[in-house]
């Protein structure tokens, strides 16, 4: 039991020195650091958010702008605090001027957050934004159209040979300009906190 934890650490210090030398797509290029993620390795919930933005890529750390503020918020409104659950990213590099993810990026990053869940093995993913949710549902061979229909539903899947639950969000980001978002972000993760 211990060893394993101390394994799993292990294996998530390799994965961040990895990525820290990845150049598997361009966004290499522009980065100050990667980002590969936080929290705790036996989260029962994991977050999956965009890419690293402006704050992230300078602290190499999820979630630390004001997008983040807004998500811990609501993480911590829903009774959960930010060091319980496990914050990433689909892409791990700040793509320039915070542009959307391109497709060949999410593809080529992508397999670092599969080997990321596969070690948390979270009962709950809860995905922020469009790529995170498109790609979380494609897995489970769900199709995604758009977030306004998928939005704080759950939706019940087996990976890792037991009960998994995707619930998706609206991106925290875009509650920055719209609060009516607020909401809807703070009731999908009420929801998925709820989840026992
Ligand atoms: N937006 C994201 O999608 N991820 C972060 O880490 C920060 C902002
Ligand atoms: Fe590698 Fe991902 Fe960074 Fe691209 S975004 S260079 S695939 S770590």
């Amino acid at each position: 039991m211990v060893l394993d934890q101390q394994l799993k650490i292990e294996v998530f210090r390799k994965l961040a020195e990895v990525i820290s030398s990845c150049r598997k797509c361009s966004l290499w290029r522009s980065r100050k650091n990667p980002v590969l993620g936080d929290g705790d390795l036996n989260a029962n919930i994991v977050f999956v958010g965009e890419a690293p933005g402006y704050w992230e890529d300078i602290k190499g750390k999820p979630f630390v702008g004001s997008a983040g503020k807004l998500l811990e918020e609501a993480i911590r409104k829903a009774g959960l605090s930010r060091e319980s659950v496990y914050i990433t990213n689909i892409v791990k590099c700040r793509p320039p001027e915070n542009r959307d993810p391109r497709p060949e990026e999410i593809k080529a990053c992508g397999p670092y957050l599969d080997e990321q869940l596969d070690l948390i093995k979270p009962k709950i993913i809860v995905t922020l934004g469009r790529h995170s949710t498109a790609y979380i549902l494609s897995k489970a061979g769900i199709a995604f159209r758009s977030m306004s229909v998928v939005q704080g539903k759950i939706f019940e899947v087996k990976f890792w040979e037991s009960k998994t639950y995707i619930i998706p969000s609206y991106h925290p980001a875009a509650a920055l300009y719209n609060m009516r978002l607020k909401g809807y972000i703070e009731e999908a993760i009420r929801l998925a906190a709820s989840i026992r």
